[in-house]
């Protein structure tokens, strides 16, 4: 049977990093003193890393090589603003010159503001604990767009709110380490606050610069969660329950301002519209037994012990699409494959199941470019297309990336590229 598919021709094709993960060099943030800590299992230093923040040229000639139509990437709040109140032009200026760089190589560029990553000042006044923590991520935000917003159209407020209040506040593995459930409705609460009034503070800035073509938007990670034994009316309650608690209620109060559990009431949240595209993190699907959350245990998975499930994009795009219908930016998906054994198969049914989808998913942002500083796990798993050494700093492109870069050339994926790529 023919594995040949056509890719929808309004389909844009890229890559996604996170500027903590790649770019090494800074040590003001909190993940330079989880690692002094010792929180790092394979006790590598956030500071090496791909050293992006110098090799930018070099990183993106490769991405242009790629034939790389977009690029999602962030910029490390540490850097910027390394103390309240002081804002570092040096390092502002570096961004304009990357995004410029970008451009000039025709990438397309969307700017994350916020992955996973806060400056070390900010995490001891307590973080997005603090109660006036959204208004000071505003103020965050608001320079930076006064600064690069004559460059840049297209923004990621926050990324995975909820993956960075569950792990850094109830299962203790992201900083600060916290267990509390008290403290993730805090934090989630906070979190959307920031979201919308971001949302809103990028739109004003823009609008008042003259430019109409503004697009905000966050990344959520999204998962199916499905009950274990498919008739147990536990199974199936604690399943939406997880549902609830980890995507519903933190989506819902960013993207239309509506309060339901675990969100807090607060008086700024008012109904309203704060999204332009949706923006999905798609990785995995959990299967759920009593309150237990858990990989399917007969079916493929990647390198962390991942399910992987390519239906499931198309379940969470289908579900998002029809309740906050816009675009849909499938903002990040990939895989953790060190020896590139099932990478060019992983993208294959992914971009399958987008070609086959009934709603307008209109960009694919595969995570990553390039090996990377992967939180607490380190250096030990590799997401990339790109391989890293990370002693000599030589990149070198997996065989899944030459798959990746023809299929963004061509638009398609022939019987000759599978039976060469996928076997
Ligand atoms: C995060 C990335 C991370 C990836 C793989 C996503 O949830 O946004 O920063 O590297 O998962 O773990």
């Amino acid at each position: 049977m023919s594995k040949e598919f056509k890719l929808p021709q309004n389909l844009l094709l890229g890559v996604a990093t996170a500027s903590k993960q790649i770019e090494g060099g800074d040590t003001d943030s909190n993940w330079n003193d989880w690692y002094e800590r010792g929180e790092i299992r394979d006790g590598s230093n956030p500071a090496r890393a791909n050293d992006h923040y110098n090799r930018f040229k070099e990183d993106i000639d490769l991405m242009a090589e790629m034939n790389i139509e977009i690029y999602r990437m962030s910029i490390e709040w540490s850097r910027i603003q390394p103390k309240e109140g002081c804002f570092d032009e040096g390092v502002i200026e570096h961004y304009r010159e990357e995004v410029k760089y970008l451009q000039s190589k025709r990438i397309r560029v969307l700017l994350t503001l916020h992955h996973f990553s806060n400056p070390m000042w900010f995490e001891r006044i307590g973080g997005f604990l603090n109660k006036d923590s959204s208004d000071i991520f505003l103020q965050f935000v608001t320079t930076v767009v006064l600064k690069l917003g004559d460059l840049v159209s297209e923004y990621i407020t926050i990324n995975e709110p909820n993956v960075y209040v569950t792990s850094a506040y109830y299962f203790g593995e992201f900083p600060p380490g916290h267990k509390s459930f008290k403290e993730c409705r805090e934090a989630f609460t906070n979190l959307a606050l920031s979201h919308i009034k971001a949302y809103k503070g990028i739109h004003d800035i823009r609008k008042k610069m003259g430019f109409s073509d503004t697009k905000v938007g966050y990344a959520s990670h999204v998962r199916v969660f499905e009950p274990s034994r498919k008739n147990n009316s536990f199974d199936k309650i604690s399943a939406k329950l997880m549902d609830q608690l980890f995507q519903v209620g933190i989506d819902d109060a960013c993207m239309i301002g509506r309060v339901s559990f675990p969100i807090k009431n607060h008086k700024y949240f008012e109904k309203g519209k704060y999204y332009d595209f949706v923006g999905i993190n798609y990785y995995a699907r959990s299967m759920v037994k009593f309150f237990e959350e858990f990989p399917k245990a007969e079916a493929p998975h990647n390198d962390m012990g991942w399910e992987i499930y390519p239906e499931g994009l198309g379940i969470v795009a289908k579900r998002y699409y029809e309740k906050y219908n816009a675009e849909i930016y499938i903002t990040e998906n990939g895989t953790a494959d060190r020896n590139d054994k099932f990478r060019s198969k992983f993208i294959y049914d992914h971009l399958k199941v987008i070609a086959n989808c009934s709603v307008p998913i209109t960009r694919y942002y595969h995570w990553t470019f390039i090996d990377n500083f992967e939180w607490m796990d380190g250096e030990a798993e590799c997401f990339g297309l790109v391989n890293l050494n990370y002693e000599t700093q030589v990149r070198t492109p997996r065989e899944s990336c030459i798959f990746y870069s023809e299929i963004i050339r061509n638009k398609n994926i022939t019987d000759a590229m599978y039976s060469k790529y996928v076997k």
